[in-house]
């Protein structure tokens, strides 16, 4: 799962799938495409909302997407197009680019929806991002069993 920060969106999105799939079989990773915030943890704002949901955020620290994920994981979901562009930037082949998608098409497929980034907004903006990414992680675990 990637974003920007990974603050925000893609540790909601890390947490989510977690939640959803046997920890034996799949493993579930977030990285930021700048590095702005490693080490750190998630926004308090993604951890209350998480929790809500009976989810813990607070295992998780931010850190910078690095093209060795494109070898670690066979799939990454980025939030939006502009982490689309950062991420393939990085791929040095067809098999590692086709590695990456936006997650919002598992639910509208092709369309390149964003999930919008909530940093400067309210609570509002992220309870709309964890329906958002709960919806995707539905349908991928679908397509993965
Ligand atoms: P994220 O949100 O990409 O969903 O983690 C952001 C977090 C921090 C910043 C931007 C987006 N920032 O500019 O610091």
């Amino acid at each position: 799962m990637v974003c920007l920060g990974n603050i925000c969106r893609s540790p909601l999105a890390e947490g989510i799938l977690a939640s959803k799939l046997d920890p034996e079989l799949y493993f579930i990773d977030s990285a930021g495409t700048s590095g702005h915030h490693n080490g750190e943890l998630p926004d308090r704002r993604s951890i209350a909302i998480a929790r809500e949901h009976g989810l813990n955020l607070t295992n998780q620290r931010s850190r910078k997407f690095v093209k060795e994920d494109f070898e670690d994981f066979d799939y990454i979901y980025v939030m939006d197009n502009s982490n689309y562009r950062d991420v393939v930037s990085l791929a040095n082949s067809e098999e590692q680019k086709n590695k990456v998608d936006r997650i919002m098409n598992a639910v509208f497929p092709g369309e390149n929806v964003d999930v919008p980034d909530p940093y400067y907004g309210g609570n509002d903006g992220f309870k709309h991002v964890y329906k958002m990414l709960d919806d995707a992680c539905n349908i991928i675990v679908t397509k993965l069993s």
